[in-house]
């Protein structure tokens, strides 16, 4: 890739700007506390450049570990004026959650591990052997709560149990599911005596964005009163079943768990050492389960009930992300490829929408239901590398980087225009930006 070296600077100034210390904020305004998977995109930017603020990037994120392994996916800044995001969650409740500091009681996509192998690849052979001894305790004490929390009848598939742990929170697959089975009956009623403007003014998002640029306030409940929900049960996960919440096998998620679990394993042999027999086991499980997610009718990934085990068969970019894991077979990979080439589908003049262009579910400026986002692109062009298919990935680099320069680094893009939306100066666009542009 051609340096570009008025986006670079620009880049580095707005992690600069959201950089607050030990972490960096996903944007100032919007979203002041850390955020897992965008410490580790923005981790995965800064090792470019500053390789010791990448490593601490990851080294904050160890600090909010809970006491049974899981990383939450929020890590609440202790500044006196966020009390109030801070007692929403109410971690404290959670025997489990780390001492002295406030969390969300769920997790994100683990994306740790390739946050820590890209600073690897970075570091000259003797210290990446130091960092990789210091961080594999911690990635594999959570590698083994998601197993031991989340794959609890040992099908290989982790289970999610909040939209906000895909990081893809208004998805179609999950608010399929949520209008059909877990809206409360309050939302209902909000719904249909058309009470939404009451609780829009609640809404803090929409104070810094365009309504129709974020999720409908409807959806917006309905991920709140989950919340609430989860909070009743202490975030405890065998209450939470037990209550048939949400229990998805996000596609999302699991791939990602896919490459991360291949990630800790050459971690470990770099260093010379084992992980349990059981847990090789149960990663192997995670590639031949992924392929349970394949529906050969419609020839696409989907999410999965966790209970029913039928598929939600919502289309969305996330039936991309098989090529991101990287274990499934050149054939499969090849349908993925023609729907990214298809301009019906995923080939929109900025790719790749995060909902098909076809779906009556999309919408070019609406969150997670048809905007482009950066972080999905990394993986993609990642993936497409890996499988074989580095002329796609070159060209997704370059229009991604193009859809960045012409509009700046905002939070997502409109796939039809290329237009910006959602918040400016947001950290995981500017970081990988520079990420594509240097390696
Ligand atoms: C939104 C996104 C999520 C991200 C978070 C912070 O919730 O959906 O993926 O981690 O904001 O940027």
């Amino acid at each position: 890739m051609d340096e570009q070296p008025d986006l670079v600077e620009g880049a580095k100034a707005v992690l600069a700007m959201n950089d607050r210390g030990i972490y960096t904020s996903p944007s100032i305004e919007l979203y002041p506390h850390q955020w897992l998977w965008d410490s580790c995109f923005t981790a995965i930017g800064l090792r470019n450049y500053d390789i010791d603020r990448a490593m601490t990037e990851i080294r904050s994120l160890f600090e909010g570990q809970w006491h049974n392994g899981m990383i939450p996916n929020m890590i609440f800044s202790p500044d006196p004026k966020y009390a109030r995001d801070r007692n929403i969650w109410n971690s404290i409740i959670n025997p489990n959650s780390p001492d002295g500091l406030a969390t969300s009681g769920i997790t994100q996509p683990p994306m740790l591990a390739e946050a820590i192998v890209q600073i690897g690849k970075k570091l000259k052979a003797a210290e990446r052997r130091s960092w990789y001894k210091e961080v594999l305790p911690t990635l594999l004490a959570y590698h083994q709560w998601i197993y031991n929390e989340r794959d609890p009848h040992n099908e290989g598939l982790a289970l999610q149990i909040h939209p906000w742990e895909t990081g893809l929170d208004n998805t179609p697959p999950w608010m399929q599911e949520m209008h059909e089975h877990q809206l409360s009956l309050w939302i209902r009623v909000v719904k249909s005596l058309k009470l939404t403007p009451l609780f829009t003014v609640f809404r803090r998002d929409t104070k810094h964005v365009p309504a129709g640029q974020r999720m409908h306030t409807i959806d917006a409940l309905g991920l709140f009163s989950t919340q609430r929900r989860l909070r009743r049960k202490g975030y405890d996960i065998n209450k939470v079943l037990k209550h048939s919440l949400f229990a998805i096998e996000d596609l999302t998620f699991n791939s990602v768990l896919v490459r991360a679990n291949q990630h800790l394993q050459d971690i470990a042999k770099y260093i010379r050492q084992d992980i349990p027999e059981d847990m090789l086991l149960q990663m192997k499980n995670t590639e031949t389960a992924l392929e349970h997610l394949w529906d050969a009718y419609t020839g696409q990934y989907y999410s999965r009930d966790f209970v029913t085990h039928k598929l939600i068969k919502e289309a969305s970019v996330a039936t991309l992300l098989p090529l991101y894991a990287g274990t499934i077979s050149h054939d499969r990979a090849k349908q993925l490829v023609r729907l990214l080439e298809n301009q019906h589908v995923f080939a929109t003049d900025y790719p790749i929408p995060s909902v098909p262009a076809n779906s009556p579910w999309f919408n070019p400026v609406c969150y997670w239901q048809g905007p482009a986002w950066v972080n999905i692109n990394w993986l993609i062009i990642d993936g497409l590398e890996r499988s074989g298919f580095p002329d796609h990935a070159t060209a997704l680099k370059e229009s991604t980087l193009d859809m960045i320069s012409q509009n700046g680094f905002y939070e997502y893009f409109n796939p039809l225009t290329g237009e910006a939306a959602g918040v400016p100066n947001f950290s995981w666009t500017a970081a990988l930006a520079i990420d594509l542009t240097k390696n």
